[in-house]
């Protein structure tokens, strides 16, 4: 924590998808610095034997003053094999519920001129990304609502913040149906350091971050490059 970080003793943070990778890790590390804490996922056992870990967490009524929305997963293969079903349980999990939780949670934070909202996009949401088309797509839907977003709360004491990690170890890679290729293992990250990151930009208000500096060099080389070429460039990394 660095002493120009506001404390986060007595506020109460929400976060979704905490029962594993970054979730998880966001969740350590808001109790780290002091947040109690409200866990949201479908594994029960995994989100009891973190609140068993984290002294903060806890069930309850109380104003949310940090809304993480990063519960998400993509799905990886050519767009016309991917599932239906599934494929709109992502788009629904990925784009339709941070911004309604973000829509619950927003007026009691104006009202009380404090709060902070962490999403988590991707780097796949700043270039086409052949075989994850509606996943970057999606992603690329919440960085531009969360940039526009933080715009509009400037002066409000309330900050909205983009998060847009490269690849993380985690079970996103299990769970969206691809094997890593030999670029995301190079370039992966841990999921505690992405969390510490994301948290650390979210409480300095910034409105969006990659974290990383392979990552953050290839989203501004990238816009260097025509549109085609950059699709052209993320198919050969991701296969
Ligand atoms: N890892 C990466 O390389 C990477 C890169 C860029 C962005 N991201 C983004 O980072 C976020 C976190 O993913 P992760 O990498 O930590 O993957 P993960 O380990 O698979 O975690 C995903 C979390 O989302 C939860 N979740 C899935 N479906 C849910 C639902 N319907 N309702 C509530 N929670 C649900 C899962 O919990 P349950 O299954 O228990 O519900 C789990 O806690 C996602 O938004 C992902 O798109 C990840």
């Amino acid at each position: 924590m660095t002493s120009t970080d506001p404390d986060l003793a007595g506020r109460h943070a929400l976060v979704t998808g905490a029962s594993s990778g970054l979730g998880a890790d966001f969740a350590r590390e808001l109790a780290r610095r002091g947040a109690t804490l409200t866990l949201v996922a479908r594994r029960e056992d995994r989100l009891r034997s973190l609140q068993g870990e984290l002294a903060g967490a806890e069930t309850g009524h109380r104003p949310v003053d940090v809304l993480v929305n990063n519960a998400g997963f993509g799905l990886y293969g050519p767009f016309n094999t991917l599932d239906w079903a599934r494929e709109r349980a992502m788009l629904e999990l990925d784009m339709i519920v941070p911004v309604h939780l973000t829509k619950l949670f927003l007026p009691g934070m104006l009202e009380r001129r404090a709060g902070w909202i962490l999403n988590i996009a991707s780097i796949g949401a700043y270039q086409p990304s052949p075989l994850y088309a509606s996943y970057s797509a999606a992603k690329s839907f919440v960085l531009n609502f969360t940039e526009a977003l933080s715009y509009e709360l400037r002066g409000s004491g309330v900050t909205a913040t983009a998060l847009s990690p490269g690849i993380v170890a985690t079970e996103f890679l299990q769970v969206s149906g691809q094997r890593a290729t030999r670029y995301q293992r190079l370039a992966m990250m841990d999921s505690p350091a992405v969390a510490r990151i994301g948290v650390e930009a979210m409480l300095k208000g910034r409105p969006s971050l990659v974290p990383g500096r392979l990552n953050a060099a290839s989203v501004w080389s990238n816009r260097l490059l025509p549109r085609r070429l950059s699709a052209a460039l993320a198919h050969r990394l991701m296969t």
